[in-house]
């Protein structure tokens, strides 16, 4: 099996969604924001300490090695904006979780579990700026585009199995 990897913004759902493909599709599963956490500790504190260009770096190194083991990947939102990461994404069977700026922004601001520095420092015409501003890099990388809106994750997970099939 080729990875499968899920990208999107913050809030799109990345997490849970590649939680119901891995279990369809019976394969592992690389949570990148976890694997992170576990590699430099909490992601916020990390971008206070040793800024975001540190964060990417790592990010970068995780994606190379994510993509070797034949899984579903939940990538972190902004992992489309480094040029290598493009390069490497750009042969692969990437999807796009696509949902509008307001309901992430609202998925955003009610998620207590997950503190995103490039969120909570921002109003919101700020995150729709930032939404806007990686949208494109979004589509042009993705080979399937699947729409979160009002859709429940195992209806999002079978759509995808049905792309892929
Ligand atoms: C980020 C998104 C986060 C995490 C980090 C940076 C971003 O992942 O990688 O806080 O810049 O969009 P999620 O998309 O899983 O929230």
């Amino acid at each position: 099996m080729e990875s499968i990897i899920l990208i999107g913004f913050m809030g799109a759902g990345k997490t849970t969604i590649s939680r119901e493909v891995a279990n369809l599709l019976n394969c592992q599963r690389v949570d990148m924001d976890d694997v992170l956490v576990e590699r430099i500790g909490s992601i916020s504190q990390y971008f206070e300490k040793h800024g975001e260009a540190s964060f990417r770096q790592h990010e970068t190194e995780l994606l190379k090695e994510a993509i070797t083991q034949k899984s579903v990947i939940a990538t972190g939102g902004g992992v489309i904006m480094q040029e290598e990461n493009q390069q490497v994404l750009a042969d692969k069977k990437v999807i796009y979780l696509k949902a509008d700026p307001e309901i992430l922004i609202d998925r955003i601001r009610n998620d207590e579990e997950n503190i995103r520095p490039n969120a909570s420092n921002k109003d919101d015409s700020e995150i729709k700026h930032l939404f806007y501003s990686r949208e494109r890099y979004y589509e042009q990388l993705a080979k399937i585009t699947v729409d979160t809106t009002h859709r429940c994750p195992k209806e999002i997970a079978q759509e995808i199995i049905q792309h892929l099939a």
